[in-house]
């Protein structure tokens, strides 16, 4: 089941010059900064009350990230929701037809277990699934 949005995924260039405008002119001041090397991003988390946009930007010439950017230019990446099961979420999703990008939740950052749904299944929102640690 969906509990609620997790974040907001952005794709931009510079995720400092962009993150200087969320906090300059939206007042959402950054609060954390990561490498995610397995996914070639950097990433800034700039939260709006429970939810967070996560800025990504590529690392590498060969990111999802750096192809977006240049086939659709900045913006909104991704959407997460927030899953109490995602086994379950995944299993059922499967059952609807739905296509995934991955068949089983791999690591995210801070012990989540993340997986995205292909864009072609979602009405063109490429969505993202996050389980949070702890009891379900
Ligand atoms: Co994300």
């Amino acid at each position: 089941m969906i509990r609620k949005i997790d974040h907001v995924g952005i794709a931009t260039a510079d995720i400092d010059e962009t993150g200087t405008w969320f906090d300059r002119v939206l007042g959402l001041p950054r609060d954390e900064v990561d490498v995610v090397e397995s996914q070639r991003v950097r990433v800034g988390f700039h939260p709006c009350s429970d939810v967070r946009f996560e800025l990504l930007e590529a690392t590498h010439e060969e990111s999802t990230i750096r192809r977006h950017l240049q086939k659709r230019g900045p913006g909104v990446h991704h959407v997460a929701f927030e899953v109490d099961d995602i086994d379950a979420e995944l299993k059922r999703l499967r059952s609807l037809g739905v296509r995934l990008i991955d068949e089983s939740p791999r690591p995210g950052a801070h012990g989540t277990r993340i997986a995205f749904l292909h864009p072609k299944s979602t009405h063109g929102m490429l969505t993202e699934l996050v389980e949070r640690p702890g009891p379900k």
